[in-house]
């Protein structure tokens, strides 16, 4: 079964052909990133504009670099849910356009449950049931995943996303848009120990996370520093800050894995790219002798592909949209229809 998925919940546009859910026959991606980074963070209507302008040049791309015809296509997926209101209704009533054109099945498919999927692409032998750390720019939550399509929320971040928290720390150091990169590549060359910054712990909630305490933290650091005219080191500042969201991050989703007996422990979304956290995943799984599976860096960032493995299983399990499919800005994975 081939699949066109569409992406458009951000500022990434991407269409992608995906064979049975696990072949990538191509996945053709544009970023605006560039036309953000002036501004400091995605402009809402800019990104929508943007999506307009390159989604139906990316899916005659799509289908020339796979070598099919539109005839081979059986069904086109969306990613519908959560996003930029305005960007995902792009994706949402381009994709109604092809499958209604096509007269092939319209598969909504949930962004984050999409991301998940990613590991799907590039782990051939990887199946469900398995705890699933799932961290991205608007994103940040620990599922139980029971199927490919029953999902749980243990835990969740209760305010700021975890690379929405990478992002501030790079605008406040004047590291650019998207920040989590450069904060990324910053923080090799310094000290995770010369800044103690704040860990949340949420009570009576041992999987549930918060952000915001550590945001501020890394702006007062930063804005006393200026005051003070004082020089910050900021490759330990970025060493540190990466060490505080990841001992947030990793402790909490092997111990989900430990309560729900899982073997398996799966880390996706863009965040996921980090290289303190995986190198701390990779760590903590060996000891507690569970199997990790994180996406090759190309998958960890929003693409079509991702919303086409996810859709390939969604269908399977009966789930597909009419033609008054709407996009939404906000839903939990564990509530999709
Ligand atoms: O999954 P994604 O591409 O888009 C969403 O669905 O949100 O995630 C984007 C987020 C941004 O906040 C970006 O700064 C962050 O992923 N990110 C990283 C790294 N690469 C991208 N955060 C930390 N370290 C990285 N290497």
């Amino acid at each position: 079964m081939i699949i066109m998925s569409v992406e458009s919940t951000c500022d990434e546009t991407a269409v992608a052909l995906v064979r049975d859910g696990r072949e990538v026959l191509t996945d053709q991606i544009f970023s605006q990133a560039d036309l953000h980074a002036i501004y400091g963070g995605v402009v809402p209507e800019i990104a929508s504009r943007g999506h307009v302008e390159v989604i139906y040049q990316l899916a005659d791309r799509a289908i020339a670099a796979a070598g099919i015809e539109k005839k081979d296509i059986d069904a086109v997926a969306v990613s519908f849910a959560p996003g930029l209101i305005g960007a995902v209704l792009v994706g949402v009533n381009f994709a109604k356009s092809v499958a209604s054109a096509l007269g092939v099945p319209l598969i909504p498919v949930h962004h984050v449950r999409a991301h998940m999927a990613a590991n799907y692409l590039a782990y051939p032998q990887l199946e469900p049931p398995f705890v699933c750390l799932a961290i991205s720019g608007g994103n940040t939550i620990i599922v139980d995943v029971r199927s490919y399509t029953d999902m749980r929320i243990v835990g969740a971040t209760r305010d700021d996303a975890a690379g929405e928290c990478f992002d501030k720390t790079a605008r406040v150091l004047g590291l650019g848009y998207p920040g989590g990169k450069p904060v990324d590549d910053l923080s090799k060359g310094g000290d995770d120990r010369k800044y103690v910054l704040p860990i949340s712990h949420i009570d009576g909630h041992p999987y549930d996370m918060s952000f915001s305490g550590l945001k501020t933290a890394v702006i007062n650091l930063v804005h006393n520093a200026q005051q003070k005219g004082e020089e910050l080191d900021k490759p330990s500042l970025c060493a540190s800050f990466a060490k505080a969201v990841s001992d947030s991050l990793v402790p909490r989703t092997i111990a989900a894995a430990g309560e729900l007996g899982y073997t398996k422990l799966v880390v996706a979304g863009g965040v996921a790219a980090n290289s303190r956290i995986r190198a701390d995943f990779e760590a903590a799984a060996k000891k507690a002798g569970l199997e990790l599976f994180v996406p090759p860096l190309r998958l960890c960032g929003d693409n079509g592909a991702m919303v086409g493995a996810q859709a390939y299983y969604e269908y399977l399990s009966g789930n597909t949209a009419d033609s008054d499919l709407n996009a939404y800005a906000s839903m939990d994975l564990d509530s999709v229809r």
